[in-house]
């Protein structure tokens, strides 16, 4: 059976956190990774929740919220308001240092002390972005296309000419994925891609 796709609820941060690390090595459960199981979520999962333009869609089945699908339509704006209301308290809780400097969680602590912003380039033309997530329960069956078209429909009803989003190149899958529903690599770092696609009017 196929999921149901509807709007986040404010309770469900908890679940959606979960998600995150469950699929936070390249699409692998990255639990025994981090000392602190909340940080992934912090920095991918938190501010789209709380940014007032953000789209949040989450995939269930029988046994509750299994997948997600998070967009903003504005990056640049997004990054804005990242630096003025989520990274500051973070910071205090989370100071450079909090964790064993070679771990995962310390490489997580530096990101939000100095959050990568998206390149002018890319977002010019693709100026949306978005992450996506699903339970090893919810993959493979068309949950990932529905949930990704629900949000790519959403954006072009309300004009964004493109987006984008970065993935892990050990992440083949999410990349074929990603591939199939029309996104092209726009950038390319060792560890990771961007790839982008124009969204249709
Ligand atoms: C990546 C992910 C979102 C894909 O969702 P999914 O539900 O597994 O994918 P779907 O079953 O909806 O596949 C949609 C289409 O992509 C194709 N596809 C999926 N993976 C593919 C691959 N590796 N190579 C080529 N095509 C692929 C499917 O065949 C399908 O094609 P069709 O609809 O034209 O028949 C999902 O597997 C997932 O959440 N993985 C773990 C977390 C993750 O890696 N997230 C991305 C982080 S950047």
């Amino acid at each position: 059976m196929n999921a149901k796709i509807r709007t986040y609820q404010p309770d469900e941060e908890q679940v959606l956190y979960d998600i995150c690390l469950l699929t936070g090595d390249s699409g692998n459960d990255a639990t025994g990774q981090y000392l602190d199981p909340r940080l992934l979520g912090e920095v991918y999962v938190g501010p789209y929740l709380r940014f007032p333009a953000a789209l949040a869609l989450v995939g269930t089945d029988e046994d509750g919220v299994a997948g997600y699908v998070l967009g903003v339509q504005d990056t640049v704006a997004f990054e804005r308001w990242c630096e003025r209301e989520w990274w500051p308290s973070l910071r205090s809780r989370y100071p450079l240092g909090a964790f064993p400097p070679e771990s995962a969680d310390e490489r997580i602590v530096r990101l939000i002390h100095s959050p990568p912003t998206a390149p002018p380039d890319v977002v010019e033309r693709y100026p949306a972005h978005l992450h996506i997530d699903l339970l090893p329960r919810l993959q493979g069956q068309g949950d990932g296309r529905r949930l990704l078209t629900a949000l790519l429909d959403d954006l072009a009803a309300i004009g964004v000419p493109g987006i984008h989003l970065g993935v892990a190149r050990a992440n083949e899958r999410a990349i074929g994925f990603y591939r199939r529903m029309g996104f092209t690599e726009v950038q390319s770092f060792a560890h990771s891609l961007v790839m982008a696609r124009l969204l249709m009017h």
